[in-house]
C-alpha cells in the first residue's frame, strides 16, 4: 500500500487553491490535480506492506501528540523540477515551521524499520504535474491568499479508484497536542 503522512485542507481553502489552479489552467499547460487530492505532504513512506499500517498510524500518532498545532499559511506560487516538465505547486509557510515534524516523522519510521522518502522537504500544494511554464507566466497570475490551523495529520493511502483515478483516502487521523488539550478533551468529556 502506497501511503504519506499529510495535513488535509479546509473546504475554504482548498477553494482558493482551485480558483488559484483555473488561472493557472488558462496560461500554464499541464496536468492538473483534482481539487479532492489537494493536501500537505509531511513524510511520504511509500509502499508498506498492509499488515504494518497500524505502525505507521502510531508513529504518525505519537510525533503529532507531541507537537504544536500548527498554522499554515499559503505562500507564492512556484515548481519543482525544471520550467518545461515541472510540478506546479503552492509554498506553504507554517509557525510552529514543518521542517522539524518532517524530520521527526522520518527519524521515527527509521526506528521502526518503516523508512520514509528522504528528499529535500519543501512545504507545498501540488496544482498540476508535466506542467510547461513560459518564461514570465509565474508573475502574471494573481496568487492564493489564506490561512488556517490544523488540529490533526493524517496517514494518506495513494490508491487509484475503479475508473483509474489516483486518489488520496485517510486511514488514521492523529491530534496535534494544541487539540487533545483542546476540541478533543472537551468532546471526550462530553461522552
Ligand atoms: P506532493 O504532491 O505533495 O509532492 C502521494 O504519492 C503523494 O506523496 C504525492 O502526491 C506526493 O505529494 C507525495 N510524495 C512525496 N514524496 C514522494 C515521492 N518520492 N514519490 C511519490 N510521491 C511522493
Amino acid at each position: 500500500m502506497r501511503l504519506f503522512f499529510g495535513l488535509s485542507l479546509p473546504d475554504a481553502i482548498r477553494d482558493a487553491c482551485a480558483a488559484l489552479a483555473e488561472r493557472c489552467r488558462e496560461r500554464i499547460p499541464g496536468r492538473y490535480a483534482l481539487n479532492a487530492n489537494y493536501h500537505i505532504t509531511l513524510a511520504f513512506l511509500g509502499d508498506v506492506e498492509p499488515a504494518r499500517v497500524d505502525e505507521a498510524a502510531d508513529v504518525l500518532a505519537a510525533c503529532v501528540r507531541a507537537w504544536p498545532a500548527p498554522r499554515v499559511t499559503l505562500g507564492e506560487l512556484s515548481y519543482f523540477h525544471r520550467p518545461e516538465n515541472a510540478v506546479l505547486v503552492l509554498r506553504a509557510r507554517a509557525v510552529p515551521e514543518l521542517e522539524p515534524l518532517n524530520e521527526a516523522l522520518r527519524r521515527a519510521l527509521d526506528a521502526r524499520g518503516l523508512p520514509a522518502d528522504r528528499g529535500p522537504f519543501a512545504p507545498h500544494i501540488t496544482l498540476a504535474r508535466h506542467a510547461r511554464i513560459a518564461p514570465g507566466t509565474m508573475e502574471t497570475i494573481a496568487p492564493a491568499r489564506g490561512a488556517f490551523s490544523c488540529p490533526a495529520a493524517h496517514l494518506f493511502l495513494s490508491a487509484r479508484d475503479e475508473a483509474g483515478v489516483l486518489r488520496y483516502a485517510p486511514l488514521s487521523c492523529a491530534c496535534f497536542d494544541k487539540c487533545c488539550q483542546e476540541s478533543c478533551k472537551s468532546t471526550k468529556t462530553a461522552e
